[in-house]
């Protein structure tokens, strides 16, 4: 009777060699590498996806030449002020590096970019009254979606950038006055967290740790500031990678997140 509740030799011993698989070292290291190596080649795929065919990449990436090719229109137009305020950016720019942190996945309730029935209510009202209220402000929308260094130009771009891809025929905006920003063109956080992060961090949108509230901050803080940049770079829960401007470069992120810590110190 034993015999038969007991499992067949050759089965035991055939398990007992399938643990000791996993449990050799060199097997470990081997799968652990296989692992890591399957994530970072899904991350750069992501990466890719996001910055492929976005010409201002390329901007971004060579702003003497674009100064070059600019500068008569701008030294007439702007005075003094730097590399990074000589170019009017369309609305499809401004989109990608403002608006889309809460318009591409609806944050606080934001009408959904190219979702028809979010947007088909607010069309109704007009380019006018949509542009009103983007420079205004209303409810958990910041004026100029948190952006204040935008243009009104710029920002009503981007409404009718945003308000076409989901059914209108609003007109692009003629190009008027440039707009008005910090005159160098050397990081500066408080620069970067007004145009991108103030959008949540100011009022606290979504749970965002707000501005200047040590309460709030110390709870992000317990793991220490690289981890911080770490995530404000990657992203974590309703904080979108680099506060959703991947244009951003990571040394302005970290700071804008100087910054914000300096604030609460
Ligand atoms: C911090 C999040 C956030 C950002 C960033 C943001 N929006 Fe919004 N937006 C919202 C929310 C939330 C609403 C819905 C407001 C409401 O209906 O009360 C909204 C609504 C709108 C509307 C519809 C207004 C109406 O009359 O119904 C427009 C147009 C708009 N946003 C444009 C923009 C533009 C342009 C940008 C970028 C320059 C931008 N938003 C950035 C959160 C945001
Ligand atoms: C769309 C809204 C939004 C924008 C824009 C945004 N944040 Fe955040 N941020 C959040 C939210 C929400 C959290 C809380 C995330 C959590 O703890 O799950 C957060 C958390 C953080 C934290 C704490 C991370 C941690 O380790 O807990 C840092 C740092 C941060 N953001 C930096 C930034 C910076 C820098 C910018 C601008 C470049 C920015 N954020 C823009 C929403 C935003």
């Amino acid at each position: 009777m034993r015999a038969f509740l007991r499992p067949p030799e050759g089965a035991r011993m055939s398990a007992k060699r399938h643990e000791s698989l996993i449990k050799t070292p060199k097997q470990l290291v081997t799968a652990l590498v296989l692992f890591f190596v399957g994530t970072i080649i899904v991350i750069v795929l992501l990466a890719q996806l996001a910055t492929s065919g976005r010409n201002y990449d390329e901007d971004a990436k060579s702003p003497e030449a674009v100064a070059k090719r600019i500068k008569p229109v701008a030294e007439v137009n702007m005075g003094t002020a730097g590399p990074a305020g000589k170019i009017l950016k369309t609305g499809e720019e401004i989109y990608k590096s403002v608006c889309t942190a809460c318009h591409a996945t609806g944050v606080a309730k934001a009408p959904k970019f190219g979702d028809r029935r979010d947007w088909a209510p607010r069309i109704k009202e007009g380019q006018k009254e949509l542009v009103r209220v983007a420079l205004k402000g209303e409810g958990a929308m910041p004026p100029k979606g948190g952006a204040s260094e935008l243009s009104d130009i710029e920002v009503e771009r981007a409404v009718v950038y945003m308000a076409n891809a989901a059914g209108a025929k609003f007109k692009e905006p003629a190009a008027a006055a440039p707009p008005a920003r910090a005159a160098s063109g050397k990081v500066d956080g408080k620069r970067v967290y007004e145009s991108t992060c103030m959008a949540c961090h100011g009022t606290g949108v979504a749970n965002a740790p707000k501005f200047g509230d040590k309460k709030a901050w110390a709870m992000h803080l317990t793991h220490g500031t690289e981890h911080v940049y770490e995530n404000a770079l990657k992203g974590k829960g309703a904080m979108p990678p680099k506060g959703g401007n991947l244009t951003l470069s990571e040394a302005e992120v970290k700071t804008a997140v100087d910054y914000m810590l300096e604030a609460v110190k």
